[in-house]
């Protein structure tokens, strides 16, 4: 195979990993004012990872990135590109991808980059590593990590039971196979949604201050009808326009490796597009929203298992804040 500007891409390893650390509903509860039987109503959450102190993003990324590359049996070495979609950096500067590059030994000169989309990160990760490997990238490593319970209010019932930590990761390599490999993506954001979810602390607009902390600005804020209402519509039209883009119709869909946000989104996603819900492969119950990572780390648990078998269709849909969602289809 001789990769250049017309290659295609296809994903060729998966990898995930989630701290040992369980946080359960009934934990929950001895926290803040909710029970076990309102968040598995509402969202279909019973447990989530919760990182140990001292660990940080980038080890969590680079435990999941190190995976990835031994399915794909590759080196670090061979990597052409790191890109890291995360709104939970171990710093604002510099990114978390320079730490990943270090960490799992990738060449030095390997361009490595951050990519903040939220829930819609590793989406618009794959995108945007599709376009490097048409211009002649072999091998990207590209990876969704969140560490959102460093900054979740844990005595906001609205927000801490619906978040999780852990990272999940894949190379996408270039291919000549026709049969295999991405087919088609699209993604959008709509910034007049910018408010209903975000960290409003932090950052150039509200410098951290001691003002600023006490009003708990630096932690998730969220306007969590508005978020599921966006979801739902633009989720299920982003998949739908990828099917069409490829010819598959939402029949011949095997697999939806969807963002695990919430149970009841995904039965409105399902029903919008017409794709039968026991093809939405799930383990939010599980790990709970960890926004980024969620699809990565789904789909790596999906293939492990022998769930998702070669020649398959599956299709990644995921929107989050900003707002921002996209969709990605592939064959296995
Ligand atoms: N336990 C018990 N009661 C709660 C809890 C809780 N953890 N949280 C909220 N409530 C209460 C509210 O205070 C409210 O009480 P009130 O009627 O006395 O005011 C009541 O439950 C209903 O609140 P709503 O916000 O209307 O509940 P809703 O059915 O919309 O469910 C939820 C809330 C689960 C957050 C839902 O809106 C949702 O899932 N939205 C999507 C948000 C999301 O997934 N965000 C993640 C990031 S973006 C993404 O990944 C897509």
């Amino acid at each position: 195979m001789t990769p250049g500007p017309s290659a295609r891409s296809r994903i060729t390893g998966t990898g995930h990993y989630v701290p040992e650390k369980v946080l359960t509903n009934r934990d929950l509860e001895a926290r803040v004012d909710t029970t076990d039987a309102w968040i598995m109503e509402r969202t279909g959450i019973r447990e989530r990872r919760i990182a140990a102190d001292g660990e940080c993003t980038s080890d969590m990324a680079a435990a999941a990135a190190r995976r990835a590359l031994e399915a794909a049996e590759l080196s670090a070495t061979d990597l052409d590109l790191i890109i890291v979609a995360t709104v939970t950096p171990d710093m604002p500067l510099p990114s978390t991808a320079v730490f990943v590059q270090t960490k799992i030994g990738a060449r030095p000169d390997c361009p490595a980059f951050d990519l903040a989309a939220a829930c819609g990160g590793f989406c618009y990760g794959l995108t945007v590593a599709d376009r490097f490997i048409r211009g002649g990238a072999r091998h990207v490593l590209v990876i969704g990590v969140e560490l959102l319970s460093r900054v979740v209010d844990w005595s906001d019932r609205t927000t801490c039971v619906l978040f999780g930590d852990g990272a999940g990761a894949a190379i996408l390599s270039a291919t000549d196979d026709p049969a295999r490999g991405l087919l088609s993506m699209t993604l959008h954001a709509d910034g007049h949604y910018a408010s209903a979810l975000r960290i409003p602390g932090g950052g150039s607009a509200e410098p951290v201050s001691e003002r600023s902390l006490a009003l708990r600005r630096h932690f998730v804020e969220m306007n969590g009808r508005e978020i599921f209402k966006a979801a739902v519509k633009n989720l299920a039209s982003a998949s739908l326009r990828v099917l069409e883009d490829a010819g598959v119709s939402p029949s011949e869909v095997d697999w939806v490796v969807p963002h695990q946000a919430n149970l009841r989104i995904l039965d409105a996603v399902a029903e919008r597009s017409g794709i039968a819900r026991e093809r939405f492969y799930l383990n939010l119950e599980r790990y709970g929203n960890t926004s980024s990572a969620s699809i990565p780390i789904a789909l790596d648990e999906a293939i492990r298992a022998g769930s998702i078998t070669r020649g398959q269709s599956v299709l990644m849909c995921a929107l989050g804040g900003g707002v921002a969602w996209g969709a990605v289809l592939m064959r296995w």
